[in-house]
């Protein structure tokens, strides 16, 4: 009996170890994590929605310089600070999955 209650137990370990991680990232960052982006298109994207603050290639204006920025921050924060609007006057965006995955692929070959 006290053999199965510890078996138990582990198995509710585990389980709270597998699920919670998934849970913590929303499906729309799930989901776009799942896609492969193309740089080709993030730029596109970049240069409509992101150059006027950032400059066309990236380097700073308004808003920050984000070479090298893939490598300060994870791919989740990057997500979050697209579409989280949190940093003012940085404004919220809502890109489709496949269109944020695309931007991804942009801010990680700013290197
Ligand atoms: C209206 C101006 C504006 C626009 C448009 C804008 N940003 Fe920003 N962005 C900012 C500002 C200002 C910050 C700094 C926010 C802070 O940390 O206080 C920032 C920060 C960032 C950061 C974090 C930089 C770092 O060093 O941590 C990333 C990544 C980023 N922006 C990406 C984008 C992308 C991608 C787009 C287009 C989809 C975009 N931004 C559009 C103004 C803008």
């Amino acid at each position: 009996m006290a053999a199965l209650v510890v078996a138990f137990a582990g198995a509710c370990i585990v389980l709270v170890l597998l699920v919670l991680p998934a849970a913590r990232s929303d499906p729309y960052t799930r989901s776009t994590l799942e896609l492969s982006g193309s740089a080709e298109n993030g730029a596109r994207l970049f240069l409509l929605n992101c150059a006027g603050c950032h400059g066309i290639a990236g380097q700073g204006l308004v808003g920050p310089n984000l070479h090298g920025v893939a490598q300060r921050k994870t791919n989740r924060q990057l997500i979050q600070q697209v579409v989280s609007g949190r940093t003012p006057p940085m404004p919220r965006f809502q890109p489709e999955p496949q269109a944020m995955a695309d931007l991804l692929a942009y801010l990680q070959s700013l290197v």
